[in-house]
């Protein structure tokens, strides 16, 4: 997913351009530019890191209080030093950077070149820029009325930034489906994707809402109007977010920080949620509508890899506690496949950036089809948390790392809660039992504190397997989704082939894979299958795989038969997720960093999938 950054003020641009992009470096990005106004107009980008761009800036003029600047993930055109944005127009007198697809841009393309204007890069964006400077020069416009009336000319989704060389003191944006976040600081402004490369200059912050333009100058402050020229009045919200909570505070990898986060993240997202002494569960985002989703016909989840998985797990909680049905679906797949949705549904999207596009078009499908939308998010202030009629956020604080660890437990916390409340809610839980899992869900950070003590059991593994080409993970019941979970982390940052299957489906095929050189981890923390898991395991040893198995601390059942045991604490079968999925996340870490990969930034992957 791109990264935006752009500044106007009376300090110097370049240092703070440089920075901002730093801080979304975490988003994934194959190329880097900025474009600083003083006298003239200087762009400068790169393909590769922030680092390189430096690097090739060197000595070259960087002066000027006022510029843009850009990480791009590659949509249109691939990743090279003249596709990376920032783009200038045919005349060089605009620049813009952008973040989104422009999905009419070859039309418009067509009938720029019939007007005479040619070409530099294969992206939509310049396409874009051309449009709007053909727009400005015909009418003698502003730049920001020629980037309005461009913007309605365009189809799809996008998050820019524009300044133009002839009007230096301003900087044009604004936003469709692609977020955008206007900072306001003493007497200078700060225009980014996300709120990370504002927050340690001010926490007074403006979400951009779809089809708004922001005017930034120091001279007239801000100015935001829709895409018909209505003058909007911006909501300025304050943010709490700390500067410590970018930083890596001392650990090599964010995603190493954000597995240790996990038992403060937990608590956070139950904090005035749960009182294990006075025993009640309260959701404050559910409370208007609990008793309409407690009498739905069927909740669908909507979502996409790890927080797929946590739907997974939600399916499990809500029918096992609620006995409302359940559906969990892939959203690139339910916003395509004409689904039946009725005003009877529920559809919670789960989503830790808020901003992936399949989750938030299969939403707006959703609400266009009646149901009543719920999100579950981590991100605030983003769309999904925008779009959708309630919801709850996790409260895991900023995930860097492109590896979701501290994001999913929250989600799987706050889907416990959610099981909970509505089962509390249709009586379908005695009183006795509320109190039990209320008071067991009390226990979770600590234990999951205390899971993290396999940590060196865990590194001391991963030497063994850290060269496997291949890895299955085998789970049963609440542990299945972990399973998943567990492949997803070791081949999204390690490179390495992994499945999740469920332990019983084995049988059925993939047991044909099993030999001496598969490396199988099994999550066997079931207490209600434990026997069936055990068979599961012996049928893999009875073909020389090799078993890595995550078990309650003191089976000693398992001890005698897999060949390396991880030992968690235990817990009620419900939450057993939240502390079998702490080695799978470690184990990843450790085999990623053991083979030398980009832990935090990941190939070809990007934090946020805003694009289709
Ligand atoms: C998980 O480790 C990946 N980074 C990825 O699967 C991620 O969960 C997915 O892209 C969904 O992102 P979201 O939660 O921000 O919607």
């Amino acid at each position: 997913m791109c990264g935006i950054v752009g500044y106007i003020g009376s300090k110097e641009a370049y240092p703070i351009l440089i920075k901002g992009l730093k801080r979304l470096e975490y988003r994934g990005y194959d190329s880097a530019g900025v474009a600083i106004l003083n006298d003239s107009l200087n762009v400068y980008k790169k393909k590769g890191k922030v680092n390189d761009l430096i690097k090739s800036i060197g000595e070259s003029n960087t002066q000027g209080k006022t510029g843009i600047g850009h990480t791009r993930w590659a949509t249109h055109g691939i990743p090279d030093d003249n596709n990376a944005h920032p783009h200038m127009s045919g005349s060089e007198r605009l620049v813009i950077i952008h973040n989104g697809i422009i999905e009419n841009y070859s039309t418009i393309k067509i009938w720029l070149e019939s007007q005479g204007h040619t070409f530099k890069s294969e992206t939509d964006t310049e396409v874009l820029i051309h449009l709007i400077e053909e727009i400005q020069e015909e009418g003698g416009l502003l730049i920001e009325e020629a980037v309005r009336l461009a913007l309605t000319k365009v189809v799809g989704a996008y998050a820019i930034a524009v300044i133009d060389r002839l009007d230096p003191n301003k900087i044009v944006a604004a936003r469709k489906s692609s977020p955008l976040v206007v900072g306001i600081g003493e007497g200078e402004f700060f225009i980014a994707s996300d709120a990370t490369p504002i927050v340690e200059y001010t926490n007074q912050v403006v979400y951009l809402d779809d089809n708004e333009i922001a005017v930034v100058s120091i001279e007239e402050g801000l100015k935001v109007m829709n895409i018909k020229k209505e003058i909007q009045i911006p909501l300025i919200h304050e943010i709490d977010l700390k500067i410590e909570a970018i930083e890596k505070e001392g650990y090599d990898y964010f995603m190493h920080k954000e597995i240790y986060e996990q038992p403060t993240t937990i608590a956070d997202c139950m904090r005035g949620r749960l009182n294990v002494q006075e025993g009640w569960v309260r959701l404050g985002g559910l409370s208007q509508y609990k008793n309409r989703i407690s009498k739905a016909n069927r909740i669908i989840i909507v979502a996409c890899g790890t927080s797929w998985h946590s739907g997974l797990i939600a399916e499990y909680l809500i029918e096992d506690l609620a006995r409302i049905p359940v559906e969990v679906e892939y959203a690139s797949e339910f916003r395509y496949r004409n689904p039946i949705i009725s005003e009877n549904d529920v559809v919670i999207a789960i989503s830790q950036s808020g901003e992936t596009a399949d989750t938030l078009a299969a939403l707006e499908l959703a609400k266009r089809m009646g149901a009543l939308t719920f999100g579950i998010c981590n991100v605030v202030g983003s769309s999904i948390a925008r779009v959708t009629d309630a919801g709850s956020y996790i409260h895991a604080g900023p995930e860097i790392g492109v590896a979701s660890t501290k994001a999913f437990t929250g989600q799987v916390t706050l889907l416990s809660l959610l099981a909970l409340s509505l089962a509390n809610e249709k009586g379908t839980i005695s009183r006795s039992q509320y109190q039990e899992y209320i008071t067991e869900l009390g226990q979770i950070p600590a234990k999951v504190k205390a899971a993290l003590s396999c940590n060196e059991r865990v590194k001391e593994i991963s030497t063994k397997i850290q060269n496997t080409t291949n890895a299955l993970y085998l789970g049963r019941g609440y542990n299945f989704p972990v399973a998943l979970e567990g492949a997803l982390k070791l081949k999204e940052i390690s490179y390495i082939h992994a499945e999740g299957y469920p332990a019983a489906e084995m049988k059925h095929g993939p047991i044909a894979l099993i030999d001496e050189n598969m490396p199988v981890f099994v999550i066997a923390t079931n207490v209600s299958a434990h026997e069936k898991i055990v068979s599961n395991i012996q049928e893999v040893k009875a073909r020389k795989g090799v078993v890595i198995a995550v078990v309650n601390e003191g089976d000693k059942i398992l001890e005698k038969i897999a060949d390396y045991i991880i030992e968690i604490p235990s817990t009620l079968e419900p939450f057993t997720p939240l502390l079998s999925v702490i080695p799978m996340q470690l184990l990843s870490y450790h085999i990623a960093v053991m083979r030398g990969c980009n832990v935090d930034q990941p190939r070809n992957l990007a934090k946020s999938v805003t694009v289709e």
